[in-house]
């Protein structure tokens, strides 16, 4: 019996019989022959049965195949100039696993659906060539941005998923039961990142975090995957590189490694290029509010940046921009003042070109104890919660600084994607719990 090849690996067989275990994802009649395409995965093989040089039975299993009935075909490797990827198979038998009835055929045909439609479908949708493309870069990013703290020397520390207390603000916890308890589904590793550090050094963590977002924008996900390193003894000069530099080698994998999946989605790749060198533009708060207000923003100094501004700003460069020193007010209880200004914050958001906002928020963090007491007693955050915290700042408090980067946000940017949802497998949203 002839062994199993991957599609990708069908060039290495020409000439030779082999067999592809996959679905139908298509199936073209022409007169006498008929051409099936077939994928499993790995990619798409056009496959061809001439009516006179197969049994009649064999071209008629082959006719009735539905799409994405799966099967096992046996064929022979043919190069052909005309074929999408240059080879061919020619069948000469096909097996249905499980045919897909005719009266109940699959529901995402060629033509035309509603996004809600693909929505509710999403777990047949990721097998489309578009969604199969958006995968395997959400594959390569992930593993570009281990494989760069890896090579760095950074300690993987996981974070909890269950926690005691908030981390960015109270507005947007889950609450879950736990026990005769409460507990809150973490919106970022950040706080133990800080207790990993002093453990190691330099440290990250990589998981799902969570936030009770009510807002229907395309850049929010009520779960979705950060990567965040912490590193003792930096500051934001140190961290603002790191982000940079993280981001441009991400860029370059990609471009390097997933040229076929960015051309399955039309993204040009010129607008990536310039984003493999670091470094990139830096602006501070101050200016960044008054090229806003030039643009007929109506911010005024003091407030937050709303998606609007930051697409503004974003479009304003061609690499992602680095805007530092927002008003602390507008920040997390955690983060460091600026000693020259001490109403700033000593912080960094990373916005990505063409609108597709914020991809990295960190900064430096609160070392001093006074100052963290009396900012999450300003926060009205639970003390308790937050006395292993405040250990930190007891036992050998040390300067550091860190910075999540939202996997997603980079996905949908690098893919362009018009919306987030598509950049991670099962989306949850305000309206989206299924499937
Ligand atoms: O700016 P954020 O809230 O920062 C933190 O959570 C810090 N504690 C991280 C740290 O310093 N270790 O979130 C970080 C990033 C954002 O820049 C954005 O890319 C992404 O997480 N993000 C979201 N992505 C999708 N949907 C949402 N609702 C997001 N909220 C934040
Ligand atoms: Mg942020």
């Amino acid at each position: 019996m002839p062994s199993v090849v991957d599609i990708r690996n069908l060039s290495h067989h020409e000439g030779e019989s082999v067999r592809v275990q996959g679905w139908v994802y298509n199936l073209r009649e022409s007169g006498k022959l008929l051409f099936p395409i077939f994928r499993d995965g790995t990619g798409l093989v056009q496959g061809v049965v001439v009516k006179s040089a197969v049994p009649a039975e064999v071209f008629e299993r082959v006719r009735s195949l539905t799409q994405e009935t799966s099967v096992r075909v046996e064929g022979t490797v043919r190069a052909d100039a005309r074929a999408p990827g240059g080879f061919e198979l020619q069948v000469s038998g096909v097996e249905a696993v499980q045919a897909v009835p005719v009266d109940a055929p699959y529901p995402i045909t060629p033509k035309e659906h509603g996004i809600e439609f693909l929505m509710d479908h999403r777990h047949l949708w990721l097998r489309s060539s578009r969604q199969h493309a958006i995968l395997g870069i959400r594959h390569e990013v992930i593993k570009a941005a281990r494989d760069f703290f890896d090579d760095r020397s950074f300690t993987l520390v996981d974070a909890p998923i269950f926690t005691p207390a908030a981390c960015e603000g109270t507005t947007t916890l889950f609450e879950v039961d736990y026990f005769d308890d409460k507990a809150y589904l973490t919106q970022s590793g950040q706080l133990y990142n800080e207790a990993a550090a002093a453990a190691v050094g330099k440290t990250y963590c990589f998981g799902p975090v969570f936030r009770a977002e009510k807002s229907k924008t395309r850049r929010h996900l009520t779960e979705f995957w950060m990567i965040e390193p912490e590193v003792a003894f930096a500051g934001l000069e140190d961290i603002c590189k790191l982000g940079e530099e993280l981001v441009a080698f991400v860029v370059d994998r990609v471009l390097s490694r997933r040229s076929r999946e960015l051309e399955t989605l039309e993204r040009d790749p010129a607008r990536l290029e310039p984003c493999r060198q670091t470094p990139f533009p830096r602006l501070v708060y101050d200016d960044a509010v008054k090229i806003l207000q030039s643009k007929g923003s109506e911010i005024q100094w003091g407030g937050d940046l709303g998606g609007a501004d930051e697409t503004l700003l974003s479009q304003e460069f061609p690499k992602p921009v680095l805007v530092t020193h927002y008003p602390s007010q507008v920040k997390a209880f955690y983060m460091a003042p600026d000693p020259e200004r001490p109403e700033l914050a000593l912080c960094v958001d990373m916005l990505a070109p063409e609108g597709h906002g914020e991809i990295i928020g960190g900064g430096v963090r609160l070392a001093d104890y006074e100052l963290l007491v009396k900012r999450i007693e300003e926060n009205r955050l639970p003390r308790a919660a937050f006395e292993w915290y405040l250990d930190l700042r007891r036992y050998g408090a040390f300067p550091h600084a860190g910075f999540g980067m939202g996997i997603e946000r980079v996905i949908g940017w690098i893919c362009g994607l018009e919306h987030v949802r598509e950049s991670i497998p099962f989306p949850r949203m305000l309206y989206r719990l299924t499937p």
